[in-house]
């Protein structure tokens, strides 16, 4: 293959960054170094995706604009990125200009060929998935199938697209292509969803305008698209689709790494939207399982959510990268536990890789000054070499097919045949039995075997096979990958002394709960500290409730007038309607940030936030000073 272009998903800009994402990035990240060092011309992009109504409502929640807060987060994803040396070579911002225009074109594109009507869409909507729902396909009390959160009713003017339409087209494509969609098992749930009868697709909506507007030429300033297909299209902005740029040319060559939660919107929809557009289709979209952290599900309020930063700064970016690639087969769901990693850094990576390292190099030192000829090493150890080769592409052909973990688990079947050969022949012992020659063509067997296995780890390990190629002496580039992995030379090296590749970790170093932190501070202890004067920038203030009704469109929000002592009451607006019925409320004293930023959620203005205080459940119970003050006395 001489071209490959990988995505990830685009992430939203609700939340700053935590494993699941990183686990996307990663994954692609090592193929698209792969596929380059493999000699093909590769694109990899990755980016942020900022529209929706989840993004409003973030935002909204910050007291910020959409696109403040979207350039506050999309900034903290590419900052992580740069920081894990992610090798892409477009970030993707859906706020880009270049995108929307693209995206409007595509929609007119689809739009022309007749494939979108206008109509009516009555039903539920999940904002945290931006997902629209029947009611048969909820779950008890109206909630959402996929994460159990409340879901809206919505019933507004839309735009469809005609997606039952293409239903055997899909299941053609489904069928003539085995590979279009992995894992199998994934790819046969897809299969069913389709069996199952697909319905039109709502594609537009008119409650809220965090959107790409739709093209001028159809004149509706009140619809903007639906996210999930703003968001799709990123793929082909990226490619400079909407400009006919060349780069367009890497679209017959795509792998698209997803979730397995947006395997549906990736292996459904985006086929379809691709068929009306006239496009090729994907070659393969692969779909990862979910992480927990120790055996339970990750969750912001349960503060357990693995922060990638801090993993990596804690047990290194190259151990980080190894497990997660490592741990878990592709598509299955896998376990982060800091045990788990500790116990392979130490065993694999340490005492593996690492004393191979060392063990070749401190030999080479003594019996030939660093100087590695490999001569003699094939006639002498050809069964290891042939060993190697049958690991060599089974590590490859696992790559190619996504199987991470058995790509790691061939390399270090090559780690472990080094270092029995080692033990085995024992080359301290040649060379007191004067046999020199037998013991530097088995040092050079393990500078081979070592330059293989750092050619193979380098999309996976990249830093760690620099390390390994700099103390040999050679370089981890697509010429070596020819010589080395492809036609299996051998060749003579000059090494030179190393530090240590990795070191252990110690059991009292690890275990700690530093790499799971909450993405907002929640107690004392992750709060940073702020000054009395920082405190006083706050107007807290005690208001009585004079109105307060529920939100039309929103299980969660109450609107309130508040009086608080001054001319006109306040309108705010609060997401506690799962916990208060507005009529207990009125006539109730409760403390208002007073001083925050107006903002609009639900177009509806709100001026202030009424405080509560949120119990371990997530529970909300509104605060209010023990005896009634006059309103508008102030609190702090
Ligand atoms: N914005 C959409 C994607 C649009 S692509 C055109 C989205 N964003 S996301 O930020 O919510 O999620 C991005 C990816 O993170 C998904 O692939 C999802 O599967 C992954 N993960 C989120 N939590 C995860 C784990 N706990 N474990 C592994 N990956 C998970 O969806």
């Amino acid at each position: 293959m001489d071209k490959f272009y990988v995505t990830t998903p685009i992430y939203y800009v609700n939340d700053v960054p935590h494993i699941g994402h990183a686990y996307s990035t990663i994954i692609a990240d090592t193929i698209a170094r792969y596929h380059r060092l493999n000699g093909a011309e590769t694109y990899f992009m990755t980016g942020t995706d900022e529209h929706g109504q989840k993004i409003e409502q973030a935002a909204a929640n910050k007291g910020k604009s959409p696109k403040q807060y979207a350039d506050e987060i999309s900034a903290k994803f590419k900052e992580l990125w740069d920081e894990f040396e992610i090798s892409y070579d477009y970030f993707i911002r859906t706020t880009d200009e270049s995108h929307k225009l693209t995206a409007q074109l595509a929609f007119e594109k689809m739009y022309e060929k007749g494939d979108i009507y206008k109509g009516e869409y009555e039903g539920f909507y999940c904002v945290s998935c931006e997902t629209f729902f029947t009611q048969t396909q909820l779950l008890d009390g109206g909630c959402c199938p996929d994460c159990g959160r409340p879901t809206t009713v919505v019933k507004e003017e839309s735009y469809f697209f005609a997606l039952s339409k293409y239903e055997d087209a899909l299941l053609k494509w489904y069928e003539e292509n085995d590979e279009c969609i992995v894992p199998k098992g994934k790819k046969n749930e897809v299969v069913s969803f389709v069996k199952g009868g697909l319905k039109d697709l709502s594609i537009t909506r008119t409650s809220f305008d965090w959107g790409v507007k739709l093209p001028k030429s159809l004149n509706e300033p009140k619809h903007v698209m639906y996210v999930w297909l703003d968001a799709l299209i990123n793929y082909l902005t990226t490619l400079g689709y909407a400009q006919n740029d060349a780069k367009m040319r890497f679209w017959d060559y795509t792998t698209h790494i997803v979730g397995k939660d947006i395997l549906r919107f990736h292996a459904v929809y985006w086929p379809a939207f691709l068929l009306s557009l006239g496009l090729p289709l994907p070659k393969r979209i692969a779909a990862h399982g979910w992480w927990t952290k120790d055996g339970e599900k990750m969750s912001k309020s349960k503060g357990n959510v693995v922060n990638p930063h801090l993993a990596a700064q804690t047990y290194g970016l190259e151990a980080f990268r190894y497990f997660l690639l490592r741990e878990v087969p592709f598509g299955q769901d896998g376990d982060f536990s800091e045990r788990a990693l500790v116990e392979r850094i130490n065993s694999e990576l340490a005492n593996g890789l690492g004393n191979l390292l060392s063990r070749t190099v401190g030999m080479s030192a003594k019996y030939s000054d660093y100087e590695i000829k490999q001569s003699g090493a094939r006639e002498l150890y050809n069964a290891e070499l042939n060993e190697a080769k049958t690991h060599i592409n089974a590590a490859l052909s696992s790559l190619e097919g996504l199987s991470t973990n058995r790509y790691l688990e061939e390399i270090f079947k090559i780690v472990a045949l080094a270092n029995t050969a080692i033990a085995k022949y024992e080359p301290w012992n040649l060379i007191k039995q004067g046999e020199k020659d037998k013991a530097n063509a088995l040092v050079a067997l393990c500078a081979n075997l070592l330059s293989r296995i750092a050619l193979l780890l380098a999309p996976a390990m990249p830093r760690t096979a620099d390390k390994i190629a700099t103390t040999l002496g050679f370089s981890i580039d697509t010429n070596s990958f020819n010589r080395l992995i492809l036609k299996d030379e051998l060749i003579s090296f000059k090494a030179s002394q190393t530090a240590a590749l990795f070191e252990k970790v110690e059991d009292k170093q690890a275990f700690s709960p530093a790499t799971t932190v909450q993405a907002e501070p929640q107690n004392e202890e992750q709060a940073d500290e702020i000054s009395i004067d920082e405190f006083a920038k706050c107007l807290i203030k005690a208001g009585t409730v004079l109105e307060c009704e529920a939100v039309e469109g929103s299980e969660k929000l109450l609107k309130f007038k508040i009086d608080l002592g001054e001319k006109e009451p306040r309108q705010i607006l609060s997401g506690i309607a799962k916990y208060y019925t507005p009529n207990e409320l009125i006539g109730k004293q409760v403390c208002v940030l007073a001083n925050l930023k107006p903002r609009k959620i639900m177009k509806q203005l709100s001026q202030g936030m009424i405080l509560s205080a949120k119990d371990d459940d997530g529970k909300l119970t509104l605060l209010s000073t023990p005896t009634k003050v006059q309103n508008g006395a102030i609190i702090g």
